[in-house]
């Protein structure tokens, strides 16, 4: 690519004050996340008022970190990116003003990054093969449930998203119902008990189109504790344990959902390969029907890179640099196809 080589860039768009320098868009030389996860835990979600005073908290000693990992120093940094949208604006205020402070400073280009479409570059992260082209994209996270059809750097074409909720946020908010943790996706994922008879939660195909839709699902989650409460009220063993099943049911049908669509999506536009990216991908169930289920070599982030970090924002700055004016504003609803 071109010559700006060494990226040094800042993430700040929910709840993880980010900073990561990667060379060459693959090779990741500092990775540096501040989770605020401890935090919000207490309000069972993300409290946007308090990310963003933590993300001024932290953000400087997160970049000092990513920095004093990386030999050479500011000498060493060819550019400085930051996320600028979607997301909670006063958390994405923190990391783009500062990111282009320092640019200024420092005399740097400044480059302005999609945070949804940076989730994909995780996956050149990996230290396997680079993704080729034409690929499909299955971007799953809190914010965002989005299939892509991407053609080549920056030529991407949307093939469907979610019609309410994105999968992580019915993973978080199942969580919540089932008493179950915060955040939801890892908490289900770790207490899911198979029930002992065959059972399952209703899936909405929307047949046709490449659109997802979790609310009914939801909707049948909540029916079905509201079962175990009546029948389970005075025995919190039993119900616990049920809830677990519910959850385990839960996470079948997302996962049937998801990688039927992703299949479809693959065998429809003739993709050779296909991108699992966002948060919800470090789900190793969801992993496992997706390889038992596509034949086009499959690329994922590296656990630590599914879940929002700088690394995959400095990746998608080097393989797309647009490079941004000073007047470049955080757009909270910043789309990329
Ligand atoms: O990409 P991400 O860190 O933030 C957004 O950009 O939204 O994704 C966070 C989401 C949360 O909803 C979380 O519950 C979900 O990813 N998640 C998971 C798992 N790990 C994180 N969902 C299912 N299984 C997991 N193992
Ligand atoms: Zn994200």
């Amino acid at each position: 690519m071109g010559e700006l080589r060494t990226i040094l860039a800042i993430e700040t768009s929910c709840d993880e004050t980010a900073a990561a320098v990667v060379v060459d868009g693959h090779h990741t030389i500092a990775n540096v996340v501040a989770s605020q996860v401890e935090i919000h835990r207490r309000y069972g979600g993300v409290v946007p008022e308090v990310a963003s005073r933590q993300h001024i908290l932290s953000i400087d000693t997160v970049i000092n970190e990513a920095l004093a990992q990386t030999p050479g120093g500011w000498a060493s940094i060819d550019a400085v990116a930051a996320t600028y949208g979607p997301g909670l604006s006063g958390a994405l205020l923190t990391g783009l003003n500062t990111a282009k402070a320092l640019a200024w400073a420092r005399g740097l280009p400044f480059i302005g990054v999609n945070h949804v479409e940076a989730h994909m570059y995780g996956a050149w992260l990996s230290g396997e093969d680079a993704p080729q082209f034409p690929c499909v994209a299955l971007i799953v996270s809190g914010g965002h449930t989005l299939l892509v059809l991407l053609r080549g750097h920056g030529d991407a074409i949307r093939l469907g998203g979610t019609l309410d909720d994105a999968a992580g946020e019915a993973f978080d908010k199942v969580a919540r119902l089932l008493e179950l943790g915060f955040p939801g996706g890892p908490a289900i994922q770790r207490l899911a008990l198979a029930p002992a008879q065959q059972e399952r939660l209703p899936r909405a195909w929307l047949h046709g189109t490449y659109d997802f839709s979790f609310s009914g699902l939801k909707t049948a989650v909540l029916h079905a504790d509201q079962q175990a409460q009546q029948t389970l009220a005075d025995q919190p063993d039993a119900l616990h344990q049920r809830r677990r099943e519910i959850a385990y049911l839960f996470q079948e049908s997302v996962v049937d959902i998801l990688t039927r669509k992703a299949k479809q999506a693959v065998l429809d536009t003739g993709a050779v390969s296909l991108i699992l990216a966002g948060g919800v991908a470090a789900n190793t169930r969801l992993r496992e029907v997706l390889r038992r289920r596509i034949s086009v070599p499959i690329h994922v982030p590296p656990f630590a890179l599914c879940t929002d970090n700088a690394a995959m924002i400095a990746a998608c700055a080097y393989w797309r640099p647009q490079i941004a004016g000073w007047d470049l504003a955080v757009d909270p609803n910043l789309s990329f196809v």
